[in-house]
């Protein structure tokens, strides 16, 4: 099988890419490197020993994709490429929808074109809002869950592609059609090639804890103790990102006509501090860190609820909050562009 991965030098994209490899999938990249760098394709190759045809071009552009659904017989597509950082999309939410739906809409006009009627893509869980509490306990989230009530232009941005999706497979009953709900992705590959490490100061929590470890930074910023959470930090369900690659693998075999849904976490929430301290102790190492004002638009906690995945997926993450901050560190330590 061929798959088409947008997106697919980025983050998650390239240990996705590495995985469908390693599975004996035929991959093709488009990619236009906004937020990713060419040298990940030798990784990838160094990883696998396979080759991957790479196409720099930008999602948006219905030229470009159908030069590479006519030079190529794609049998499904992983989209991945869209921006992701929630603050940049409170301050410029244009700039977001046009590109997290224009990649969205093109892709799948050309698609249609093809008759290439598969698509896994990439939502995140804060299409769900705020979780619910019973008997003062926060509930983890489940597909069925009401979503829409979104925190940002980022996340409305995933929300509005989950409806988009749903009425394109409504006007094409032959869609088959998965999304994925991806709680908070860390760590990187274990041998240290591949991993996350963005440009200046990051947003989130793993690669700011990177780069205080690094020296890069002099001390990491907490936002918030005062939380209703066990240590008043706030709460997510982390996974490690090989984990979630693998998720892609498990949706394409269980591919199937309509619109299903699936939530990729560990089902366990973390707190920033034990983040902070399992660091300290896998990579033996100290954190500095302050405790300042809560972050606009952060919620306490939430956590998935993954058991859909595992029964209909076959799919379960792995590895634990050690393994994801010790090949955090493992791969910031030897990275090379
Ligand atoms: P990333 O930024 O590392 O990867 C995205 C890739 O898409 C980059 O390589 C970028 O160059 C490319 N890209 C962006 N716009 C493009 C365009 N118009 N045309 C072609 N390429 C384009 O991000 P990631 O962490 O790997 O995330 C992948 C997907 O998963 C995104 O859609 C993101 O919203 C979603 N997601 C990520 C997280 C997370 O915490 N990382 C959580 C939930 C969902
Ligand atoms: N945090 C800090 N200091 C930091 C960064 C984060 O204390 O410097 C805290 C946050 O307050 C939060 C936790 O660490 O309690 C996790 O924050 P992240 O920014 O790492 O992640 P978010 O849960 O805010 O959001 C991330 C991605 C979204 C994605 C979501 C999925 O940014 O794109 O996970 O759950 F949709």
């Amino acid at each position: 099988m061929k798959i088409l991965v947008t997106g697919g030098t980025g983050y998650i994209g390239s240990h996705t890419c590495v995985e469908l490899l390693n599975n004996d999938y035929e991959v093709v990249i488009i990619d236009n490197l906004e937020n990713s760098n060419i040298g990940v394709l030798d990784k990838i190759k160094q990883l696998t020993g396979k080759d991957i045809k790479f196409y720099e071009n930008d999602c948006r552009d219905k030229e470009a994709l159908r030069k590479i659904f006519s030079e190529n017989k794609i049998d499904a597509v992983i989209h991945f490429a869209g921006y992701k950082a929630v603050g940049e999309s409170v301050e410029k939410p244009i700039k977001y929808y046009e590109n997290n739906i224009q990649t969205t809409l093109s892709l799948l006009e050309v698609m249609q074109e093809y008759n290439c009627n598969r698509i896994v893509f990439s939502s995140t869980a804060t299409v769900y809002g705020r979780p619910e509490e019973k008997d003062g306990k926060v509930l983890p989230f489940k597909e069925i869950d009401k979503v829409g009530d979104t925190e940002n232009p980022y996340a409305t941005t995933k929300y509005f592609i989950e409806r988009i999706l749903k009425d394109t497979y409504i006007s094409n009953n032959n869609l088959e059609v998965v999304i994925l709900r991806y709680f908070n992705p860390i760590g990187a590959h274990e041998s240290g090639l591949i991993g996350e490490n963005p440009n200046g100061r990051p947003n989130n929590l793993m690669p700011y804890i990177l780069k205080v470890a690094n020296k890069e930074l002099p001390y990491l910023n907490i936002f918030g103790n005062d939380y209703n959470t066990k240590d008043g930090t706030g709460v997510r369900d982390y996974l490690h990102v090989v984990d979630l690659a693998k998720g892609h693998i498990k949706a394409l075999e269980h591919i199937k006509n309509g619109v299903n849904i699936y939530n990729l976490g560990t089902g366990i929430g973390y707190s920033v501090l034990d983040i902070v301290n399992t660091f300290e102790k896998v990579n033996n190492i100290k954190l500095d860190y302050k405790i300042t004002e809560r972050r606009k638009g952060d919620i306490a906690e939430y956590f998935s609820d993954p058991t859909k995945a595992l029964n209909e997926l076959n799919w379960k993450a792995e590895k634990t909050i050690e393994d994801m901050c010790r090949d955090s560190y493992n791969f910031i330590k030897n990275f090379k562009k």
